[in-house]
C-alpha cells in the first residue's frame, strides 16, 4: 500500500541554541511524504486500510473535529485506495465549510455530523451499531486513528537510523504515536512526549495502556524494545488548538529561519518546547535530538481563516 509515498527525509536545523549547548538537532520530515495523506497520519491509517481491505470492507467510517487532520488525512487515503469514506463530525454543520471539510468532500467524503453529546458516545458498541444500521457495513477507524493498528503503523515511522539518536521529541494527543515509536526504540533512548492539551499527565495512563495492549495483542514487536519516556507539560500553550502570542511569534520566525513550515496545533508546540528545555540547559553536550514533523499544515488555513476573523 506505501509506493505513493516519498521516505521522510532527516534535515539537520542549524540553530545557534543547540550549536551552544553542544547538541545536535535533527527533524524527521514525515511532512513530505504526501501532499494529502503525510506525517503521522499514513502510519495510524496503514493497518486500519490493509485490515479493511483483507476483511472485504469497501468502506471506512471515522470521526473527528472539523478541522481534523485526520478526517482530511482519511478522506485522501480513502479515496488514493478505493474505499468510500464517511466522516462523522462533531458538532453543527456550518457552511460554507471550512477548508478541512470541503477537501474532505471533494476526495468523496460522506460528512454526517453528531451533536456534541451524541458524539461522547464515539467509542461505544451502542454508537457503532446504530451506525452500522444507517450506513450499512462500514470499517469503523477511531477518532485520530488511535486504535492498536495506529500504534503498529507508528513503530515504522522511525527506522534503523533512529539508533543514532539518543531523544526523540514528538507532540502528543492521544500518544498513540509516542506508544509506537517507545515500542519501536531501544531502552537505553529517551523519547520526550509534548501533550497541546492541556493538563496532559493523564496521558501517562493512556499511553501505559496502550503499551499494554499492545504487548498482550499478539502484533508484531520487535525484540527488546521498550525505549523509555517521559511527557513535558508545559508547552500546551493555553489547550488544544490554543495559540498564544509566544507560540505565533516562536512559529512564524522558526519557519522563516529553517524554512520548516510547522502548524500551530502540534508542531509548533514541540518544537517550541526543545527550544526552551535547550535555552534550560535540559540536554547535555553530545545529545543527539530526532524531532518528529507530524505533518498537519492543512490545519493552518482554518486556524488561519478564524484568527483574521478575530482581528478584523
Ligand atoms: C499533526 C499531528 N501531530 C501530532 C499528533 C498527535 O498524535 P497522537 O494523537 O498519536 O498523539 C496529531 C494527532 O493525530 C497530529 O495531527
Amino acid at each position: 500500500m506505501s509506493p505513493i509515498f516519498l521516505p521522510a527525509p532527516t534535515q539537520e536545523i542549524n540553530s545557534k541554541i543547540a550549536r551552544c549547548a553542544g547538541v545536535d538537532l535533527y527533524v524527521l520530515r514525515l511532512d513530505l511524504m504526501h501532499p494529502w495523506v503525510n506525517g503521522n497520519k499514513w502510519f495510524k491509517l496503514k493497518y486500519n486500510l490493509l485490515e479493511a481491505q483483507q476483511n472485504n470492507f469497501t468502506t471506512l467510517l471515522t470521526f473527528g473535529g472539523a478541522y481534523s487532520n485526520h478526517i482530511y488525512a482519511t478522506a485522501a487515503a480513502g479515496n488514493l485506495f478505493g474505499f468510500r469514506t464517511i466522516g462523522v463530525i462533531r458538532g453543527e454543520e456550518s457552511l460554507p465549510l471550512n477548508p478541512t471539510l470541503r477537501f474532505a468532500v471533494q476526495q468523496g467524503m460522506q460528512l454526517v455530523y453528531l451533536d456534541r453529546k451524541m458524539y461522547r458516545q464515539r467509542n461505544t458498541t451502542d454508537l457503532h451499531e446504530y451506525l452500522q444500521q444507517r450506513f450499512g457495513e462500514v470499517f469503523i477507524i477511531p477518532e485520530g486513528g488511535s486504535n492498536l493498528n495506529g500504534v503498529r503503523g507508528c513503530m515504522e515511522i522511525v527506522g534503523g537510523e533512529a539508533i543514532a539518536f539518543d531523544y526523540i521529541c514528538v507532540a502528543c494527543g492521544t500518544s498513540t504515536t509516542l506508544a509506537g515509536i517507545a515500542l519501536s526504540l531501544r531502552k537505553q533512548q529517551r523519547i520526550l512526549g509534548f501533550p497541546v492539551l492541556k493538563d496532559g499527565a493523564f496521558l501517562a495512563e493512556e499511553i501505559n495502556s496502550l503499551l499494554k495492549n499492545y504487548h498482550a495483542s499478539g502484533l508484531p514487536l520487535p525484540p527488546n524494545s521498550l525505549a523509555s519516556w517521559e511527557l513535558m507539560c508545559d508547552y500546551h500553550g493555553g489547550g488544544y488548538a490554543k495559540v498564544n502570542d509566544e507560540l505565533l511569534l516562536f512559529k512564524q520566525q522558526f519557519s522563516q529561519e529553517h524554512d520548516i513550515p510547522l502548524d500551530y496545533v502540534y508542531t509548533a508546540k514541540m518544537f517550541y518546547g526543545v527550544m526552551d528545555l535547550l535555552h534550560k540547559g535540559f540536554f547535555h553536550k553530545g545529545d543527539r535530538l530526532l524531532l518528529i514533523h507530524t505533518g498537519g499544515l492543512q490545519g493552518n488555513l482554518g486556524i488561519e481563516e478564524r484568527l483574521k476573523k478575530v482581528l478584523s
